[in-house]
């Protein structure tokens, strides 16, 4: 789709219409998700953020539309360095319902990715990048087992979840 963006959110690009627009989203990826402030979201786009941890929230928006209604996907990704290296997690992986289906869950989640390249190029270094996913979450599995994310754990229980991996290398 030509008119849907993939726009990384920060200090400058953050006001109460992308708070709004994500507070849509939310429910759609948990009945339980709480709604998230502008002082959260600021938080998560890497203000107070130090050097060894990061987050980057990336927003799908269509550019089409000019209300919090433009933002119709969203992801996040996390970069904590411990002693034995960096790590990675991804959350927060969420298309509008009524925008399903149009590859731009496909394009946040390569947004990710190539995000974790990056950090693996800077810091010339291999890490893994983790993420977990209910089984019932079938559009979710196929879409990370498609791209390349390796099943290391399969949901054990009725509230289990899957876990995947993916190396990322400089
Ligand atoms: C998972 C989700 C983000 C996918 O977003 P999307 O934009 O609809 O997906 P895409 O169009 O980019 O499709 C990417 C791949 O996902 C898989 N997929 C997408 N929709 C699917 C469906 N209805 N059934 C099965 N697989 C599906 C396919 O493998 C697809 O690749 P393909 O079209 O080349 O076969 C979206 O369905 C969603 O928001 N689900 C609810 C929240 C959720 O489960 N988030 C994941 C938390 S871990």
């Amino acid at each position: 789709m030509s008119n849907i963006v993939i726009e990384l959110l920060g200090p400058t690009n953050v006001r109460q219409s992308e708070v709004d627009g994500i507070n849509k989203l939310l429910p759609q990826l948990s009945k339980k998700a709480k709604p998230i402030t502008l002082g959260w979201l600021l938080c998560a786009c890497g203000r107070r953020t130090s050097s060894l941890r990061r987050s980057c929230l990336y927003v799908a928006r269509d550019t089409e539309v000019y209300t919090s209604d433009s933002i119709v996907g969203m992801a996040l990704i996390y970069f904590v360095w411990g002693p034995d290296g960096w790590h990675s997690e991804i959350h927060a992986v969420v298309v509008d319902e009524n925008h399903r289906g149009l590859k731009i869950g496909k394009m946040l989640t390569e947004k990710l990715v190539a995000t974790a390249k990056e950090v693996a190029a800077v810091n010339q270094e291999s890490f893994n990048v983790y993420l977990t996913s209910k089984p019932e979450r079938v559009a979710a599995n196929n879409m990370y087992l498609s791209m390349g994310f390796k099943l290391v754990a399969k949901a054990d229980g009725d509230n289990g979840t899957n876990l995947y991996k993916l190396l990322v290398t400089p």
